[in-house]
């Protein structure tokens, strides 16, 4: 069979807005446009944080609302008291043990940093990437990237590039192709009361190694509701379709005739005559869950499915952010 290459301008398109052209990138962020970008937790839609224009145009690609804080991504360690004052102790400690990487620290921000990014709190999110690809464009870049998830807001958190192209492609001029991330689950970000680490959201770096290195037993925060942290809000990271979590052979027989899908932590269930099955480690490990997590909602999502059926992690470890996300893709949506 002869396959010719389909030229239409939508497929043009296509071909030319992922790419792994850092210096086009550079520049497309150095005149105040977007560019995604990948990151090991999740791909990130990034603005030069600086350039107050620049990131309102990241809340109208997203559709995202205002009163919704943006995280900002330095290239090293040494970059965060240009942008935050009073850092605490343990974040200091923190910042060595986990940075770069998975990790974003809630500090007071200084004023260079627009109250548009941290849509007026006085705190600003930091991470420090890990991703040799988004290393490498920050470095030669003079100012932070503001960057969220990219993904329309309220969806599945992308993992790839092409999971970025399918929903904003049309949308932003450049993605930066740096393969799948390799946590797959978007950071952990911690804040600090009275020199106490809190944790805000459960991500890539489980809560167990933050204590060790804190010394101290977290607290987390258990409001879900809070506007300010809509990442917290109980329904995000959600597919279209319907998803309902618990024993999976329980919920099964309930949904007999239906066309099923589901996501199992560990377990196949080969007996079960389900239409699509996403394991997310058939070995029980929880990095290579996490790795799975999201790509596996979406694929599910594509499969034009009536309900996906899901089952808890083991709620320890990475298991805790799986179940965490898990459990906002089941929340009924308010709007
Ligand atoms: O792994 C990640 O953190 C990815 C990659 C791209 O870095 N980013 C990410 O961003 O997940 P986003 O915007 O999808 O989620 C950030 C969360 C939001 O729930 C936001 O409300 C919260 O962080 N956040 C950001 N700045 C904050 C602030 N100043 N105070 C409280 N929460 C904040
Ligand atoms: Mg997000």
């Amino acid at each position: 069979m002869v396959s010719t290459l389909d030229l239409r301008p939508s497929t043009l398109k296509t071909l030319f807005v992922i790419g792994t052209d850092i210096y086009k990138a550079t520049q497309l962020l150095e005149s105040g446009e977007l560019v995604a970008i990948p990151t090991e937790t999740v791909y990130g839609l990034a603005a030069n944080a600086l350039n107050e224009s620049a990131v309102v145009k990241i809340f109208e690609v997203k559709n995202r609302p205002f009163f919704d804080p943006l995280i900002i991504h330095l290239a090293s360690v040494d970059q965060i008291s240009d942008y935050t004052r009073n850092i605490p102790e343990k974040a200091h400690l923190l910042a060595r043990h986990f940075m770069p990487g998975p990790l974003t620290l809630l500090l007071k921000k200084k004023d260079i940093i627009p109250d548009l990014v941290t849509a007026g709190s006085p705190l600003v999110a930091i991470r420090i990437p890990r991703h040799p690809v988004s290393q490498a464009l920050l470095e030669q870049l003079s100012f932070p990237l503001a960057a969220p998830s990219a993904n329309p807001f309220g969806y599945i958190s992308p993992t790839t590039a092409q999971h970025v192209e399918q929903q904003l492609g049309e949308l932003i001029p450049y993605i930066l192709e740096g393969g799948p991330c390799e946590v797959g689950l978007e950071s952990t970000i911690v804040g600090f009361e009275d020199e106490q680490v809190v944790v805000f959201r459960k991500g890539g770096i489980p809560i167990e190694a933050i204590e060790s290195v804190a010394g101290q037993a977290i607290v987390q925060t258990h409001s879900s509701s809070n506007p300010s942290s809509p990442g917290r809000l109980e329904s995000h990271y959600a597919p279209a379709t319907p998803i309902v979590l618990g024993d999976i052979p329980e919920l099964y027989k309930s949904y007999v005739g239906k066309k099923i899908g589901i996501i199992s932590f560990q377990n196949p269930y080969p007996n079960l005559a389900v239409s699509a099955r996403v394991i997310l480690s058939e070995r029980g490990d929880y990095s290579e869950a996490a790795k799975n997590l999201f790509s596996g909602m979406r694929w599910l999502d594509e499969q034009s499915l009536d309900v996906i059926i899901a089952n808890w992690a083991p709620e320890e470890h990475l298991g805790r952010a799986i179940n965490d996300r898990l459990s906002r893709a089941a929340a009924k949506r308010s709007h």
